[in-house]
């Protein structure tokens, strides 16, 4: 069965995302696209994809069976509460919302629906060296994490669009929620140290180190640098009881020349991440074949938006924030998701 799926937003990831679901996945067709900029939706329509002039009409068609939500953080609620009340699941790219409340009444719209039908677009999770890394810290054999590592570097961010807020409410929910993900551990509460400025980035706020205070007493340092210059690098490094495991650094080919031994940097996240979008996508259209949504959730999506709110806060007040989540309602529970995964499996 082939899942028809309707587009919002048709800018660089709606586009790359058009790319894989339309040249590398089976199983999936892009029936509609749609975006306030007409022409850039009409010019990313796959062949035979429908132009749609609205979100809505989009998410009402009856030619749409599940959405991707790919336009900018502020627009994602409306869009992602539609989708929910036609019952349609639904994958949003990261931030989730941009607010806590707008978080909760995405929530509370899912809850009253009764099941999942957001998948967040956090796709660290589908990567492989991540996942490994989980699995060594999961399987216990160097004892309990106790420090994790996380550095998030940026080549550029386009000047004047980005703000010094963004590497806190945009760029570090991706190392919020790979925390929480790989050490199975909440976040109780965030401080945030500015150390001496970037000259390459003007005005903007660059680099940031946010200190994230697990729930276990566990610490993540975080390094966000958005104008690094030489490539994007994504590095972690988990520190145990009785030993420490890290990412390997990708591309992983050594070259070894007149310049000496190296390795290449990647570009962006393209390209670091391309292999980890493309199973993202495909665990994404097994669940919304079915009509529900696994992996990131409505539920990991709030956390992230209350960790960046409580980074905001940190810099205004120079202090350590708390952070509070309410109970976490029973359609997010974890044994859930595992279920699910389990007959993805099984069914595989
Ligand atoms: N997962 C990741 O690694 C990753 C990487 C990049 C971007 N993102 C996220 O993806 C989203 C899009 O980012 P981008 O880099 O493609 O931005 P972009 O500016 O290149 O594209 C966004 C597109 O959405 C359209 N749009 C905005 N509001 C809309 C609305 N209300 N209705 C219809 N169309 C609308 C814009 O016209 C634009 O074409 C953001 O939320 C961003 O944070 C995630």
């Amino acid at each position: 069965m082939t899942l028809r799926v309707g587009l919002i937003g048709t800018g660089t990831i709606g586009r790359d995302h058009i790319r894989r679901l339309t040249h590398v996945l089976s199983g999936v067709e892009i029936v509609g696209v749609t975006d306030i900029d007409q022409a850039r939706a009409a010019a990313a329509a796959p062949a035979g994809a429908e132009v749609f002039a609205t979100p809505t009409a989009l998410i009402s068609s009856e030619k749409v069976q599940a959405v991707i939500i790919c336009s900018w953080g502020p627009a994602h609620e409306e869009q992602l509460l539609a989708c929910i009340a036609a019952g349609k699941p639904v994958f949003c790219e990261k931030p989730l919302v941009t607010s806590e409340a707008a978080a909760l009444r995405v929530m509370e719209a899912e809850v009253s629906f009764g099941s999942r039908l957001v998948q967040v677009g956090f796709m660290r999770r589908f990567d492989s060296d991540y996942r490994r890394l989980k699995a060594i810290i999961d399987c216990g054999e160097l004892g309990a994490p106790l420090l994790f590592h996380s550095v998030h570097r940026n080549a550029s961010v386009p000047e004047g669009l980005y703000t010094s807020e963004m590497p806190l409410n945009d760029t570090l929910v991706h190392d919020a929620d790979i925390s929480r993900w790989l050490l199975g551990d909440e976040i109780g509460g965030v401080e945030v140290r500015l150390p001496k400025q970037s000259r390459r980035g003007g005005d903007l706020r660059d680099p940031v180190v946010v200190l994230l205070h697990m729930v276990s007493g566990a610490l993540v340092n975080v390094e966000i640098s958005v104008n690094i210059a030489y490539g994007y690098d994504i590095r972690g490094e988990v520190s145990c009881e009785s030993g420490t495991a890290s990412l390997p650094l990708r591309p992983a080919t050594i070259i070894r020349d007149i310049h000496g031994v190296r390795q290449a940097v990647p570009a962006d996240w393209r390209e670091r991440f391309s292999d980890a979008y493309d199973q993202e996508f495909r665990e994404w259209i097994f669940a919304a074949g079915q009509g529900t949504a696994t992996g990131p959730s409505t539920w990991d999506g709030y956390a992230a938006t209350l960790v960046a709110d409580a980074a905001l806060w940190a810099v205004k007040n120079r202090s350590l924030e708390r952070v509070n989540m309410r109970d976490r309602p029973a359609i997010y529970a974890p044994e859930r998701d595992q279920l699910t995964q389990t007959s993805m499996k099984s069914a595989s």
